[in-house]
């Protein structure tokens, strides 16, 4: 079976999807972001302070086409769809999953998150621009389910109906 990836917005719910999803389908569970903390010894804050932005999206983009294209779940960073380059992946080699959640769903679940380094301190108040700039690009996944309001279980089983 084609790898299932699990993308979306930052706090939309792909870790915690994935890991129910891994658990429920038996399947081993990658994190983009998670790997790219353990081939580099940093925090992705950390990355983003020391190498940039520009850096980092390099390192995901490699990190994409290194994991598993079969039998796994890939939960992917948030801005993983910015480039095209890795869109096509998605579109060509998995289940292309867009997990959405609505922004004013994520800033209420991101109010005292410290973790993401494009949303920190004064940044939060980039949310709502970041989310408009990235939707239309998030739709171009193959299966997009809708997480506003909904418990995982029911996450879970919409994605598993649809594969
Ligand atoms: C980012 C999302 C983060 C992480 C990095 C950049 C983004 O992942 O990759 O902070 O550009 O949306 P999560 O979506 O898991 O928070």
């Amino acid at each position: 079976m084609k790898s299932i990836y699990l993308t979306g917005f930052m706090g939309a719910g792909k870790t915690t999807a994935g890991e129910a999803l891994g658990k429920t389908m038996d399947l081993p569970v990658f994190d983009t972001d998670q790997e790219i903390e353990r081939q580099q010894r940093q925090t992705i804050t950390a990355i983003f302070a020391d190498k940039g932005e520009h850096a980092f999206r390099e390192m995901e983009s490699n990190m994409l086409q290194d994991l598993p294209r079969e039998d796994c779940i890939i939960t992917t960073g948030g801005g993983i769809v910015i480039k095209g380059e890795n869109r096509q992946w998605l579109a060509a080699h998995g289940y292309w999953v867009y997990l959405h959640c609505n922004p004013e769903e994520i800033a209420i679940r991101l109010e005292h998150d410290q973790s993401r380094p494009l949303l920190s301190g004064e940044r939060k108040k980039d949310l709502y621009r970041l989310f408009s700039e990235r939707l239309p690009l998030y739709l171009q996944a193959a299966i997009v389910v809708d997480t506003t309001g909904r418990t995982m279980d029911e996450v879970v089983k919409e994605i598993r109906k649809r594969i």
